[in-house]
């Protein structure tokens, strides 16, 4: 695997099939699951790992999130990564830096009404990667349904010639959707998160809300949302952590 700092060291081959997985580092089980989908549907698969500042709306939780260089360059050996692209914040956004993708859409709403200016980061991140891997395919985890239903907009809107690929979220022993913020919780608060999954099992908004609830947990948003098909989407604070996950559901079971 070749570690790539610099946008003027990325020299990819032009032929064949160049996929890009996006991440943020902190990889865990889905990120896995993402590299086991793209590994075998390109000639040189791309990683990036880039803890994308303009996609936290709240400095305590950019601070917070997990920085291990090492611990992830070897998973993505590990995980048959050719190139890992991990540049320096000073080089995604250089000073002068003031062109923004602002999506409306399926932006709006859900974690828009949480984290301001969360899709705009997001969405701008991927077309600036998009733009430097120049990847055909790329992949992104279900688990983050509303940004998979952005990201979808954004290559249709703005006609960039790639495929979006979706992967199925990948769940711990006990249910939880895997995810780098389980590592915050506590032992107790993992023991609460516990209530998402579950509620997520009662498919009706009315219904994940009250096992929710009757868990001690405060939603931000329970809702059936149309995120490439109905989709029941929870987002709740277990103490200090913000977790979100969800489930599709059939056509017509939209409650
Ligand atoms: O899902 C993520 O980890 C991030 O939002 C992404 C897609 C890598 C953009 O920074």
């Amino acid at each position: 695997m070749i570690v790539v700092r610099s946008l003027r060291e990325l020299d990819l081959p032009r032929h064949g099939t160049v996929g890009l997985v996006p991440t943020m580092g902190a990889l865990h089980g889905g990120h896995a699951a993402l590299l086991a989908a793209a590994r075998p549907a390109c000639d040189v698969l791309v990683a990036s790992l880039f803890v994308n500042p303009a996609q936290f709306s709240e400095p305590s939780d950019l601070a917070a999130y997990p920085h291990d260089f090492e611990r992830d360059a070897a998973f993505a050996a590990e995980h048959g990564v050719d190139v890992l692209f991990a540049p320096p914040a000073e080089e995604m956004y250089p000073p002068g830096f003031a062109t923004w993708v602002d999506p409306a859409g399926a932006a709006e709403g859900l974690e828009s009404a949480h984290r301001p200016g969360h899709f705009r980061g997001v969405a701008t991140v991927c077309l600036k990667l998009f733009n430097i891997v120049r990847p055909q395919i790329a992949w992104f985890g279900r688990k983050d349904a509303q940004q998979v239903a952005v990201v979808r907009q954004l290559v249709r809107d703005l006609n960039l010639p790639i495929e979006i690929r979706a992967v199925d979220t990948v769940r711990d022993a006990d249910g939880l959707a895997l995810s780098s913020r389980n590592a915050r919780l506590s032992a107790d608060e993992r023991e609460r998160a516990r209530a998402i999954p579950r509620a997520l099992e009662a498919r009706d908004a009315a219904g994940a809300r009250a096992v929710l609830e009757a868990s001690g947990l405060e939603p931000d948003y329970v809702e059936v949302a149309d995120l490439d098909g109905p989709t029941l989407v929870v987002a709740a604070r277990v103490g200090a952590t913000r977790l979100i996950d969800n489930v599709p559901l059939p056509e017509g079971e939209r409650r």
